[in-house]
């Protein structure tokens, strides 16, 4: 019997960039089609309304960029995950922004994993080399089944410098073995229409997390079209 061709996940994170007009008008201007897991990551603010304009564009996903690692509470300022859920389908946990300017710990970023994994969405849980191997430990097996990892290598975030397929392939395959689990594995970094097809090729990766070349629709049109 033939196996099931493995999910590909192609999620857009817009960081902090765009104004709610120009994030109604994206999500209007958007008429691309897949047979994969296709979604962007607005700003938080923008969820709702995001929400609301996507009801009849169901293939395009939604996905938040963070969510506290706290559930309802005395946390002024923080954004529960019970204020996500409805909205959302996917939380990235742990992106390297926000570990380097926002001083996330790795024990952080697995709390707010966890509390993603409870309410019932899926984590993003971003990784890098060098230290991969403490990030990773943090997660059981279970929690491991339940998530999606991205594996973002520092220098080639933003830089228009991307990892080489073989080198993220081996990454993502070393990721699959550490965790011991069946997760997927995205590549992030300097992904772009030109290039994704090289990444989702490779047996180990399955999709990206994809920064500048989400922010446009024509370019977030043209590398979702790149993925057959
Ligand atoms: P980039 O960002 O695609 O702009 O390199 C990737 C990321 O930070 O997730």
């Amino acid at each position: 019997m033939a196996q099931a061709a493995k999910p590909v996940y192609l999620i857009g994170n817009w960081k902090s960039h765009k104004t709610l007009t120009e994030a109604e008008e994206f999500v209007a201007n958007y008429s691309g089609t897949s047979d994969h897991v296709v979604a962007i990551c607005p700003p938080l603010p923008f969820l709702p309304r995001m929400a609301e304009l996507l009801k009849d564009k169901p293939l395009l996903k939604l996905g938040s960029q963070d969510v506290s690692q706290y559930p309802y509470g005395a946390y002024t300022g923080e954004v529960a995950i019970e204020m996500i859920k409805d909205f959302a389908s996917f939380v990235i946990v742990g992106h390297s922004e926000r570990r380097r300017y926002f001083n996330e710990t790795n024990a952080a970023v697995a709390a707010k994993a966890r509390q993603v994994i409870d309410a019932g969405l899926t984590p993003i849980v971003c990784v890098d080399e060098p230290y991969l191997e403490s990030q990773l430990a943090y997660f059981e097996k279970n929690e491991f089944e339940r998530m999606i990892i991205a594996y973002e290598p520092l220098s080639a975030i933003g830089s228009g410098k991307p990892d080489s397929p073989e080198e993220a392939d081996a990454m993502a395959q070393k990721i699959i073995q550490l965790a011991a689990a069946d997760v997927p594995v995205l590549y992030g970094g300097s992904v772009t229409a030109e290039n994704i097809a090289s990444f989702t090729a490779c047996s180990n990766i399955s999709g990206a997390l994809v920064g500048g070349a989400s922010l446009e629709v024509d370019s977030w049109t043209a590398l979702v079209s790149k993925v057959s």
